[in-house]
């Protein structure tokens, strides 16, 4: 039986396989049940017991070298197998390809980020609403312009010439979350409400029949401007830079008294002077003022006992501001070139 072993030892060491076909027979030829070393194995058990200690040895380096050899040619084939095929199987799956954030989720995500930071929460409201909720609640005159059919998407309107608080429209700015927020909750109220919102626009640069806004409003007692005005001072330099500085524009809007338009000092020339700020050291960022009374009321929040202020912003305005991307188009375009160039940021 040794010289069996000695025998079948050399020829294995000699085997070589060009082929998967070559190392299967091999394998059949030598590893299988049937194989010459399960036959060596069975003939084991009939040799005398002087000899086992021996022979059994013998017979387990064989069967071990035997196994190695297989192994060996296997992973070489593999090996080759890749390289025939120009891939490299072992190689992991980098670069990944990543999607990347919309700038206006990114700018929007940061906006939502510092005014939590502070307390605020979120709060949402539908983007179909009825007049009651966009304009009525909000002391809209009744003849205002912006109801006017050229500024609103209507969905449905009860008459031609004149709007009532049930007609349906897609809303023409997130204030209308306010209403809802008032409605539902009692002060204080601190909520942002970032959101859609349809203007009847002809498409340009400059301006889209769908932007994005985030709205701001906190109610309590003695809620008074200066806390406006610290809160919105907080949010610029955040937003912008420690160095930002703000200024305060008296403005109209029907339901805030007083109303003002924010402006931050131009981060591209530091207030010096460029073409983006149009050489006047400041840019426009956002609508604010008090809550009017009149809003407080009509939403049944007692305006004696309660004051509030509210802000509104334009998402696209921020990114452009940020990405200095000055063709609103873009931003809905979705063209992946676009897209791809905001990667890095989170
Ligand atoms: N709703 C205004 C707009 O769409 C923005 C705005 C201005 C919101 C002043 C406010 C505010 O809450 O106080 O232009």
């Amino acid at each position: 039986m040794l010289s069996r072993i000695d025998q079948i030892t050399n020829d294995i060491n000699s085997f070589t396989a060009n082929t998967a076909a070559d190392l299967e027979a091999y394998r059949l030829k030598y590893l299988s049940k049937k194989g010459i070393l399960s036959e060596l194995f069975d003939d084991f058990k009939t040799i005398p017991s002087e000899q086992k200690k021996e022979t059994g040895q013998r017979l387990n380096l064989l069967k071990q070298a035997a196994q190695e050899k297989y192994n060996s040619f296997k992973s070489l084939l593999s090996e080759n197998e890749e390289k025939a095929s120009g891939q490299d199987l072992s190689r992991p799956s980098f670069p990944n390809q990543y999607g990347s954030r919309h700038p206006i989720s990114i700018v929007r995500n940061e906006i939502i980020d510092i005014f939590t930071r502070i307390g605020f929460i979120v709060s949402e409201g539908p983007e179909i609403e009825n007049d009651d909720h966009v304009f009525t609640r909000l002391n809209f005159a009744p003849e205002h312009p912006a109801r006017d059919m050229q500024d609103t998407f209507y969905i449905s309107r009860a008459s031609a010439e004149d709007s009532s608080p049930d007609d349906m429209l897609l809303r023409t700015h997130t204030s209308s979350v306010q209403v809802r927020v008032m409605q539902s909750k009692k002060p204080p109220i601190r909520t942002i409400s970032p959101g859609r919102v349809f203007r009847n626009e002809a498409i340009s640069a400059r301006a889209h029949c769908i932007f994005h806004q985030v709205e701001g409003l906190y109610i309590d007692e003695n809620v008074s401007f200066a806390d406006l005005k610290q809160t919105l001072l907080f949010f610029s330099r955040e937003m912008f830079g420690q160095g930002t500085e703000i200024r305060l524009r008296p403005s109209y809007f029907p339901f805030t008294e007083p109303s003002a338009e924010m402006d931050v000092s131009c981060k591209i020339c530091g207030g010096k002077g460029c073409n983006v700020c149009k050489y006047t050291g400041w840019l426009e960022v956002l609508g604010c003022g008090m809550v009017h009374p009149n809003v407080l009321e009509a939403c049944n929040i007692d305006s004696k006992k309660y004051t509030g202020f509210a802000f509104g912003m334009g998402i696209e305005r921020l990114a452009m501001l940020k990405y200095q991307v000055n063709d609103l188009r873009l931003y809905f375009e979705n063209d992946i070139r676009f897209l791809d160039q905001f990667k890095t940021a989170f």
